[in-house]
């Protein structure tokens, strides 16, 4: 049998092409709707909250975006997604960047199994339901990209926010696989690894924000610079360039302290801050 040539070809992306942003109604997503608009993409933007999402396409469209369309959805619901996927492809979507994420802080053992299933379903099932419906239509094209958000904390076990550091983990390595597999193809396959960011999603985890958060547009320039260059593999910042090589050096042991002391100390003054 013939050896697939995996990871050799020079990629071929869809910038300007019509991509569809999930999470796109806040934050990291928000930042990168913006910075793709300034390449004049068309854009399918989601999310649950409609009115956040119109203040996105207000701010693509001052942005340069020719057109921008939203739809609410559901990411954790199979149905939706279906939904979502019908819209889009009824749009021409090309580019598909899977943002959408939420964390939950606490111990594991308190939290429901209800629970668990709602984030690996947000983290895990709809990036990879997406990208399945993407690879699927693109594949005969010759042509598309792919963008997943991962975190820096895929490089770490994460005490007291232990199912997102991990679904990060599976998320990563799975879009690195499948960005050297598709590489023949000309589809390409981008895994991004931000550091903290000033956004909602602290908050909505329960915990108080990192003192060393970015601002999302620092990631989403870097990011969309590298999505745009093919590259497999981005990780915005110095700091964050530092802390995984950290992780990579030390033992996994000593990395789930760090990240264990760290995340104690967030949820110890998210707590103090309620007061
Ligand atoms: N913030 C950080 O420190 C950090 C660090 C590394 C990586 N990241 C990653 O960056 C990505 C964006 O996070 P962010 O910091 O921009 O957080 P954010 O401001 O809280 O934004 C999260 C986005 O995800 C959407 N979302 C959440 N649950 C959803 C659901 N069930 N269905 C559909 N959409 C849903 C939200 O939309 P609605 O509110 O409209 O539902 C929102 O647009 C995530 O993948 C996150 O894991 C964040």
């Amino acid at each position: 049998m013939k050896k697939p040539a995996g990871g050799m070809k020079k990629p071929r992306g869809t910038f300007g092409a019509t991509t569809l942003v999930t999470g796109a109604s806040s934050g990291l997503g928000r930042a990168i709707s913006v910075e793709l608009a300034l390449r004049r993409c068309r854009l399918v933007l989601t999310g649950r909250q409609h009115s956040a999402l119109e203040q996105t396409r207000k701010e693509c469209l001052e942005a340069g975006a020719p057109q921008v369309d939203l739809i609410d959805a559901d990411l954790t619901s199979p149905q939706e997604r279906g939904v979502l996927w019908g819209f889009a492809a009824e749009c021409g979507v090309e580019a598909v960047v899977n943002n959408a994420g939420a964390g939950v802080a606490g111990l594991w053992a308190d939290q429901s199994w209800e629970s668990d299933q709602h984030l690996l379903a947000l983290l895990i099932e709809a990036p990879l339901d997406l990208a399945k419906r993407w690879v699927t239509s693109c594949r005969p094209l010759g042509r598309g990209a792919l963008l997943n958000i991962v975190s820096t904390g895929a490089y770490q076990p994460g005490p007291y926010t232990a199912i997102y550091y991990a679904a990060k983990a599976f998320l990563g390595s799975w879009s690195l696989a499948l960005s050297w597999e598709l590489a023949p193809t000309g589809l390409v396959v981008t895994a991004a690894y931000p550091g903290a960011l000033k956004s909602s999603f602290a908050t909505r985890s329960g915990r108080a924000e990192s003192p060393l958060s970015r601002s999302p547009a620092f990631a989403a320039q870097r990011i969309v610079r590298a999505w745009e260059a093919g590259h497999p593999h981005v990780v915005p910042g110095a700091r964050e360039k530092l802390a995984v090589l950290a992780s990579r050096l030390f033992p996994e042991t000593w990395s789930a302290q760090v990240v264990g002391n760290l995340q104690a100390s967030l949820l110890q003054a998210s707590v103090l801050n309620r007061r």
